[in-house]
């Protein structure tokens, strides 16, 4: 786990990860393994997003879970027949490696999402963790390389406007149906006062381009909004950004768009490139991946 390289804000100290979905994008590999334990070279996703909470000042890490998922269990938990192999070889940087994954001051915590109802379904099963605290939600898929962690951005900018707050970027217009699309005006702070949020839009249907990706601090009063919706809708998916449009009636809603890049790995295409930029700047493999991508030749 990297160090922290920001200063909590103290308000959020939560973060949600729905970590339930099927990962059916990625058959064969997630028939029995977690789309969230696919790695970008040697870290699973689900790592890189953990890191991103931690490096946030978040210690509590609720993860809303499924079946066939318990490797994210024992990725975060002792790992003590490798620990005690590792120590007897005396290879201790890989013994502080694996020991680092789950400092000590981190609490991980996990809740079943029993079926498959949705993202806004998947934060409702974490209601009882939360109780009334404003609160992080990170879709691991959504994996992110900034300077500041994402999150800690969301947060800086929670801190001061007390607004639920969204992180967005643009996508081509071919792609809305993929997203929550949000429309807003300009507010002073660089970010968008949401006036409406719809959950992935026929492309044409709205005019915007402006995308949630993945990145999310609530306030409380969301739960309510879910567990209405819930009640409403007995059989069908719960979106979050339902819950999010109906929260905007009563209280502003913020998107704001952030520094660094983000990439879909939630598709392959976004997985390869994640894997590409991350492979080049990797300490053990960077150069020569670098010279072997240069001299390689084209392989069709
Ligand atoms: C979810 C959300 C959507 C958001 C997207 C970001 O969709 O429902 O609003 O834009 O994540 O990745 P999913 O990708 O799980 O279908």
């Amino acid at each position: 786990m990297k160090k922290e390289i920001s200063v909590s804000s103290s308000l959020i100290q939560k973060a949600v990860f729905p970590i339930a979905g099927l990962g059916s994008r990625f058959l064969p590999v997630t028939k029995a393994t977690p789309k969230e334990m696919l790695p970008i070279v040697d870290k699973p996703l689900i790592q890189y997003a953990v890191e991103e909470a931690y490096a946030s000042g978040i210690r509590q890490m609720i993860f809303v879970t499924g079946r066939t998922k318990r490797s994210v269990e024992d990725h975060f938990d002792t790992a003590y027949e490798l620990e005690i192999e590792l120590e007897r070889a005396g290879k201790y940087e890989l013994l502080e490696l694996a020991q680092s994954i789950a400092p000590s001051d981190m609490t991980c915590i996990y809740v079943r999402q029993h079926r498959a109802l949705g993202l806004g379904h998947a934060v409702l099963c974490a209601r009882p963790l939360i109780g009334h605290e404003p609160f992080a939600v990170i879709l691991a898929d959504d994996f992110m390389v900034s300077q500041q962690p994402v999150l800690a951005q969301l947060m800086a900018h929670f801190e001061q406007f007390r607004c639920s707050v969204l992180a967005v970027a643009q996508v081509p217009a071919s792609e809305v149906n993929k997203y929550g699309i949000v429309e807003g005006r300009p507010h002073a702070s660089g970010a968008i006062e949401l006036s409406h949020v719809v959950e992935k839009p026929a492309v044409g249907q709205t005019t915007s381009t402006t995308a949630i990706v993945g990145r999310y601090i609530l306030n409380p009063s969301i739960f309510d909004r879910l567990a209405l919706i819930a009640a409403r809708h007995a059989e069908g998916e719960i979106q979050l950004t339902d819950a999010i449009l109906e929260v905007l009636q009563t209280q502003p809603v913020h998107a704001l768009s952030f520094e660094g890049q983000r990439y879909d790995c939630g598709s392959k295409l976004g997985m390869l490139q994640a894997t590409v930029n991350i492979a080049l700047q990797h300490p053990d493999v960077g150069v020569q991946f670098a010279a072997w991508l240069k001299t390689r030749e084209d392989p069709i």
